[in-house]
């Protein structure tokens, strides 16, 4: 099957009351471990490439793994720019075969945003593709911060109706408390994500699809793995997956997730190693991993995010 936008996806998504999986690629165990865990599950999904996927695999090598596994798979698979950091790095996802591109202008003045992601809008739909935006920024970043800075960080209702309409993207990633990497909160904090500001902006925007980036769950047995065969990972604290499951059933049609893939691939192939010192031959190590990105996207499509059986929905 060719690869398809997240139009219909979406559209689906946000009537059935679940969220559509969008997991970071930058390798080919990483393609294959999550298409088929999708497969498995008959489900749809969204495999996104950073910028720095870009820089470390190359262009065409992404598209040309995700367009294989699309054909293995036959399920509707989305090609996605996560993050696109300006118009050029759009413009060459959308020229090379991309289905979907985030324009990132979150940091950028109100006005400033509005225009650029119009930009990448007009020249995005006049080839066929979908653009995500993106206001707010995500909270956590940074160690030190301010209970102030940190609401100020927060999506504001108020502005989605006038960002949305001004710009024509297709979906908007907000920011309610999740954010970037393995330590979202700090060691004895409760998490909490803002349910009220994601509600509000559901009401602002009916029927259009709201993106939950920073959505890792941080699995403990995984952060165990890794410091009991010689990591050195400092406690972690990820997205409870009962709120993820609460955000699908709510406008969240999209979550993002790069770093649970990232940690299981990790603690599989230090286990591998430390009960294999003598292995050197590069699949030995990666089958295992490539088995547990499969089981750990598995259980987040079909538990977490509900998007099991609705590949051909
Ligand atoms: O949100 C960012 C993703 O986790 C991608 O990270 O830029 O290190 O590839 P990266
Ligand atoms: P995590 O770091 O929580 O996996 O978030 C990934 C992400 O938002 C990619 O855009
Ligand atoms: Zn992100």
């Amino acid at each position: 099957m060719p690869l398809v936008t997240t139009t219909e996806m979406f559209k689906k998504a946000y009537e059935g009351g679940y969220a559509i999986g969008a997991f970071n690629v930058n390798n080919m165990e990483i393609v294959q471990g999550i298409t088929r865990a999708a497969k498995k599950l008959n489900a749809p999904v969204i495999l996104q490439c950073s910028a720095g996927a870009r820089k470390y695999a190359s262009h065409d090598y992404l598209v040309a793994m995700v367009k294989a596994a699309a054909e293995e798979t036959g399920l509707p698979i989305a090609l996605h720019l996560d993050h696109g950091p300006d118009f050029e790095t759009c413009k060459s996802c959308i020229d090379g075969g991309f289905t979907s591109v985030m324009i990132d202008g979150s940091s950028l003045p109100y006005e400033e945003n509005v225009a650029l992601t119009k930009k990448v809008v007009d020249y995005a739909h006049a080839h066929g593709c979908v653009v995500e935006g993106e206001l707010g920024t995500l909270a956590g970043v940074e160690d030190d911060v301010q209970v102030d800075a940190e609401a100020a960080s927060y999506t504001r209702p108020s502005e989605v109706f006038d960002f949305v309409s001004r710009t024509g993207v297709d979906s908007l990633a907000i920011a309610i408390g999740t954010s970037h990497g393995a330590y979202k909160f700090k060691p004895g904090q409760k998490p909490q994500l803002r349910f009220d500001i994601l509600e509000e902006v559901g009401q602002k925007l009916p029927g259009f699809p709201i993106v939950l980036h920073g959505a890792s769950s941080v699995n403990q047995e995984h952060i165990k793995m890794i410091n009991k065969y010689g990591g050195e990972m400092p406690d972690a604290i990820g997205i409870p997956e009962e709120m993820l499951r609460k955000a699908a059933s709510m406008a969240v049609c999209k979550i993002n997730v790069d770093s649970d893939i990232r940690i299981a691939m990790t603690a599989a192939i230090r286990k591998h190693f430390s009960e294999n010192p003598a292995h050197f031959d590069p699949r030995q190590y990666l089958t295992p991993a490539r088995e547990l990105i499969e089981e750990v996207v598995a259980h987040k499509i079909d538990v977490v995010f509900g998007a099991a059986g609705h590949a051909n929905d």
